[in-house]
């Protein structure tokens, strides 16, 4: 990990609407419902889990005095709450399609909840460190590595590649807020003991949603869409694999976000997203230009 600091870009909301329309298709990754179901397993965390991120956060909102800061964490919130809303009208979809997604939102909410009255405000925001240190991971991959979208439908491609570009641009928010704020012994301690908990949360809680959804879409037999999702999981593009590599680098005593290495791909990400139009590139030219 290098010692320097990348120089964060500035966290720039953006209102986007996705119309989530059932002509789109179900299974919108590859044509393969097992790859779908990981993303849109994810995607059903989201709503609630935001929230969380920015209470989590905006606890904490008193006493930041920093300017800089103070204004990254309203940007940080107006964000979450647009990925918020778009995710809720993403699921919204796959409850049209048949899904049930209200069982499992009930019970993220009771789950949501108990933390909330039970986990003190600090560890709280440890835990939002440790999810905000996967989505910036997920976020580096999606945009530093072409092949994690080439198969997905270009409406979906454009929606995780816009939270990807966001996520990366807010990734240590949580984390300043944290430190100037949890200025006590335990203040390496709990988030390492908090991104414990969290990866299992995370793994737990995305493996398990994945099946039931398989099941639901009456997938759960289906083999060859399960060999393929192992593949595209730990193989190539290896997107979970590399995710948790990513992991270790957090536990260092002396980590910040910022440490980690930009890569040229987000940085042409970036680009793109700061002068946002409708009409979208195609990939392979964001790519291109970032490899030139
Ligand atoms: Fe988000
Ligand atoms: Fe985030």
């Amino acid at each position: 990990m290098p010692s320097e600091m990348y120089l964060p870009p500035r966290i720039t909301p953006r209102n986007l609407h996705f119309a989530f329309e059932t002509s789109l298709p179900a299974d919108w990754h590859s044509g393969n419902p097992a790859i779908t179901s990981f993303y849109d397993a994810l995607s059903l965390t989201f709503p609630e889990g935001e929230r969380f991120f920015i209470s989590s956060v905006r606890c904490f909102a008193s006493g930041i005095f920093d300017p800089k800061l103070k204004a990254d964490v309203d940007a940080f919130t107006a964000q979450e709450s647009v990925h918020s809303r778009e995710h809720a009208g993403y699921n919204a979809l796959l409850r049209a399609r048949g899904i049930p997604v209200e069982k499992f939102e009930v019970m993220v909410k009771k789950g949501t909840a108990f933390v909330q009255r039970h986990l003190g405000r600090k560890n709280q925001l440890a835990a939002t460190c440790g999810y905000e240190h996967y989505t910036a991971l997920f976020a580096e991959l999606i945009l530093g590595d072409e092949r994690v979208l080439a198969g997905a439908h270009p409406f979906y491609r454009d929606l995780w590649r816009w939270h990807a570009m966001e996520e990366e641009e807010h990734k240590a928010v949580a984390f300043d807020v944290y430190t100037a704020a949890a200025k006590d012994r335990l203040i390496w301690l709990r988030r390492v003991v908090a991104m414990i908990v969290v990866t299992v949360d995370l793994s737990l809680t995305t493996f398990a949603l994945s099946l039931w959804l398989m099941k639901k879409r009456g997938q759960i037999g289906n083999w060859k869409a399960w060999a393929g999702s192992f593949w595209y999981l730990w193989i190539s593009p290896g997107v979970w694999r590399r995710v948790m590599r990513g992991v270790f680098a957090y536990m260092a005593p002396g980590f910040h976000p910022w440490k980690r290495k930009v890569k040229p791909a987000v940085l042409a990400w970036r680009a793109y997203y700061r002068a946002r139009t409708n009409r979208l590139p195609a990939a392979s030219s964001i790519f291109e230009s970032a490899t030139a």
